[in-house]
């Protein structure tokens, strides 16, 4: 009995220390997300969309919640829940990473999701307006 309860204290300490070892996500980072399906990953509608509502929504207003609680305020892939999180969000930040993932991509999966991974579809909480938007200002300020 006793040794149970110190063996579980061990266990929680050591995670505890695992998850605050890390800040900003690995570079280059492990990308489980597939490939969006056909010309969805050409398609890029940015040059219209607006930035400034895209902060809005990624920082925010987003739902279930605000894309920063995985990706990071930074959007380093260091936000508080993504610490948790196997696969861990995508650190936009590296760019050795994200020369792969184009802005229809990255539309195509806010939208619906990626299985098998913590990252939520968007499509009943956002408009596909919005989505670019949010695209527009991820890739206008972390994407290299
Ligand atoms: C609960 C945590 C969580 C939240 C909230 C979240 N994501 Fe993600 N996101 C992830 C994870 C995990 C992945 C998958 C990483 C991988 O492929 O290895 C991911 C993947 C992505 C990708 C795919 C990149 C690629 O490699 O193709 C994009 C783009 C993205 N997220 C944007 C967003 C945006 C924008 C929001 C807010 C509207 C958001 N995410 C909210 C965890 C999250």
């Amino acid at each position: 009995m006793k040794k149970a309860l110190i063996l579980s204290v061990m266990v929680v300490f050591s995670l505890f220390a695992v998850s605050s070892a890390f800040g900003a996500a690995k570079c280059p980072q492990p990308r489980k997300t597939k490939a969006a399906p056909g010309g969805i990953s050409k398609k890029d509608m940015t040059a219209k969309a607006d930035a400034a509502n895209g902060k809005a929504i990624y920082q925010k207003k987003a739902k279930p919640m605000a894309c920063k609680m995985c990706h990071g305020a930074k959007g380093d892939g260091g936000g508080k829940l993504g610490k948790a999180l196997k696969p861990a969000p995508r650190n936009f930040a590296c760019a050795a990473t994200m020369k792969k993932v184009s802005a229809g991509q990255m539309f195509h999966i806010i939208k619906n999701g990626s299985k098998g991974t913590g990252m939520v579809a968007h499509k009943k909480t956002l408009k596909d307006k919005e989505i670019w938007d949010v695209v527009k200002y991820i890739r206008s300020t972390w994407v290299k």
